[in-house]
């Protein structure tokens, strides 16, 4: 049976669908297979991440609401074989699912696929809750601000409240140069406040602007420093041990 981890975050911008596309991206090159669930809706990105955007036909209200079969809405990435996604509704005014016909479909795809890796959306409205209803583990992404780290710790929280207990934090968009003026939080003060295991550090990098506008996840560019990173990153979420 395959898994459900959820990219979670307080805020919007801190580098959810990045991180999602990525760890598809990496745990694809793993010889995993894995399928990227965007559950944006009105507001999805990660088939414009993944260079994906004139191939989805489908969705997935149109899947639980039986106009397509989950194969036909499940869109096969370029480069890797074992890479899918699937979209949100593009628009807002398409009904939303609710969190039975979540489970179930994420019921049927774990019974193929190892991964189901869901990016949420931010906050703690109605869509986070929807997501976090199918996940068995979450990974939240923050960048060291407080105010971010703050709604990091809440939706954490949430996240606790509703039995999911492997969790760990990605904390994004790091300036170096910041770090060692000791002008923001050091990881270990994050974690320390979050109460949550490090899965990873990304620093601010602008090749990253670059790759989602080219539609390719920067793990997928073999030899670069962020793709080795993006790499550990991942080996290190799926240790159960973090
Ligand atoms: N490490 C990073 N360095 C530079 N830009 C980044 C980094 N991570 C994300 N971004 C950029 O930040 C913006 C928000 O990222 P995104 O993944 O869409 O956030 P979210 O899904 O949490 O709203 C995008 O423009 C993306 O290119
Ligand atoms: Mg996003």
């Amino acid at each position: 049976m395959g898994e459900v981890i959820v990219i979670a975050s307080g805020k919007d911008g801190v580098g959810k669908t990045v991180l999602a596309a990525n760890l598809g991206a990496v745990l694809a090159q793993n010889n995993h297979s894995v399928v990227l669930m965007d559950l944006n809706f009105g507001s999805r990105n990660l088939d414009i991440y993944l260079g994906l955007e004139n191939r989805i036909i489908y969705d997935l209200v149109d899947v639980v609401t039986g106009v397509c079969r989950i194969k036909q809405a499940l869109v096969r990435d370029r480069r890797f074989a074992n890479l899918f996604l699937i979209s949100a509704p593009q628009s807002r005014q398409k009904a939303s699912i609710s969190a039975e016909q979540l489970k179930a479909l994420c019921h049927e795809l774990k019974k193929v696929f190892d991964f189901i890796i869901i990016d949420a959306p931010a906050g703690n409205d109605g869509g986070l809750s929807l997501a976090i209803s199918a996940a068995d583990r979450a990974v939240v992404v923050t960048v060291p601000e407080y105010a971010a780290i703050r709604d990091t710790e809440i939706i954490s929280d949430l996240l606790e409240s509703k039995g999911i207990l492997n969790r760990s934090v990605v904390i994004n968009k790091i300036i170096p140069e910041l770090h060692q003026s000791g002008l923001v939080p050091e990881p270990e003060e994050i974690a320390e406040i979050l109460r949550l295991p490090i899965a990873g550090l990304i620093a601010y990098d602008q090749n990253i602007h670059i790759s989602t506008n080219m539609g390719v996840p920067i793990a997928a560019v073999q030899g670069s420093y962020i793709a080795r990173n993006l790499n550990e990153i991942g080996i290190r979420i799926l240790s159960k041990s973090l």
